[in-house]
């Protein structure tokens, strides 16, 4: 995929960007279009009569109509927040929940997908159940069916563990809670940018991603929310134009996407993020998931033959976009400094915002994580791959 390295001026600096998982580069498509909202048609959305704020307006809507058909849900599905984390701490803090409820959710998530299920239980007296990973770090379906009862008022989970690489059988987890009427919530932060994605296929509930991390600007993210379970959300701020009818005494709430965008959005960023998902679907998800599996698959490869290097996660099943490993008893921080240093190779490390997972792996201090996206080559594992000898040396 070596034709689209042009469009990320930043890699002619011999940069080796191994860290997309966390943060992906911005094409210049994206950096035109946001540029062209602050030089030709600069002001307010859904508010003015005058032309600009007009065009602000629809520019607004067509890129909420790109994200959501990049997931394969309607626009007015969409509502935009600043980052996965938002979006899943709007649905904790939203959800009507009633005593005796319990939420079910697993041992290996990010942080923003377990603090918002770990806090809303404590406020709220509920019960958090966890699901474990077996011990080969593989998520089980059948745990699910342990855990989860008609009690449950939803089920949250990641889609694919930033972590371990690996994608969780969602529709699987979908079924079982719906049998017993419960929501599903996905962190689709690590999936959203790297495979093709339907929420109308997995059934979920509600679905939160970052368009940082899916060659769009930070700031901005998407949340999806099926119309079924809408009146289960009570949101949590309001103000501008999050309502319909206002008097002295009361409001009415205006539709979703409306009702949970109050005040000024990002503009320039969420009009960024659609030329991202216009990006993408050009390129093709089937086509970036490709690649990252190839590079992947040819890491772990290449890894797995080194003495000293251990990589975490289940063998058998396939990584997407990440691996994660460590090198004899060396710190990873100092291994990914070294890297930078030594060859400009820029990797994650330390407890990847999942520190529960983390600790199961028992790894004191944390992993190495490289990832990839589109415009990564194999020549760069190669080099990383060489580098990482030279430790073991
Ligand atoms: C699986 C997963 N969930 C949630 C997040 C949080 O994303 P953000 O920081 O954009 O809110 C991340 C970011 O690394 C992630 O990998």
């Amino acid at each position: 995929m070596n034709g689209y390295r042009e469009d990320f001026p930043i890699l002619k600096s011999g940069l080796i960007y191994l860290d997309s998982a966390a943060s992906s580069l911005t094409p210049e498509q994206v950096l035109k279009k946001m540029l062209e909202y602050y030089r030709e048609y600069r002001a307010n959305t859904g508010r003015g009569v005058y032309r600009i704020a007009d065009r602000a307006t629809s520019e607004l809507e067509k890129a909420r109509k790109s994200v959501a058909k990049l997931i394969d849900a309607r626009e007015d599905e969409v509502a935009f927040v600043r980052n996965t984390s938002e979006g899943l701490n709007f649905v904790a803090s939203s959800l009507k929940f009633k005593k005796g409820q319990n939420i079910v959710t697993t041992a290996i998530e990010h942080h923003s997908n377990f603090l918002p299920w770990l806090k809303i239980s404590r406020e709220k007296g509920l019960e958090l159940r966890i699901v474990n990973p077996t011990k080969d770090f593989l998520i089980n379906t059948e745990d699910f069916e342990k855990q989860v009862d008609d009690n449950t008022k939803v089920v949250a989970i990641t889609h694919i563990s930033n972590v371990l690489g690996f994608i969780l059988p969602v529709r699987d987890i979908v079924d079982i809670a719906h049998k017993h009427g419960s929501m599903v919530v996905l962190d689709g932060a690590q999936s959203v940018p790297h495979i093709p994605l339907s929420v109308k296929k997995l059934g979920v509930d509600f679905l939160s991603f970052s368009g940082h991390k899916m060659c769009g600007p930070t700031g901005i993210g998407g949340f999806y929310v099926n119309p079924d379970v809408l009146n289960e959300l009570e949101p949590i701020f309001i103000g501008g134009e999050s309502v319909d009818k206002v008097s002295l005494h009361g409001y009415t709430l205006a539709k979703f996407p409306a009702s949970f965008e109050p005040g000024t959005l990002p503009i320039a960023e969420a009009i960024g993020l659609g030329e991202a998902a216009r990006y993408l679907m050009k390129i093709g998800l089937e086509k970036i998931a490709r690649n990252d599996e190839r590079l992947i698959g040819l890491l772990h490869e290449m890894l797995s033959t080194i003495e000293g290097v251990k990589i975490y996660g289940p063998s058998q099943e396939k990584r997407t976009n990440l691996l994660s490993f460590n090198i004899r008893d060396l710190d990873p921080n100092d291994v990914a400094l070294f890297l930078d240093i030594s060859s400009n190779i820029a990797v994650r490390s330390g407890f990847m915002c999942a520190q529960p997972l983390v600790n199961l792996l028992r790894s004191k201090n944390g992993v190495v994580r490289a990832s990839t996206y589109l415009y990564n080559t194999e020549e760069e594992i190669e080099t990383l791959v060489e580098r990482i000898k030279d430790f073991t040396k």
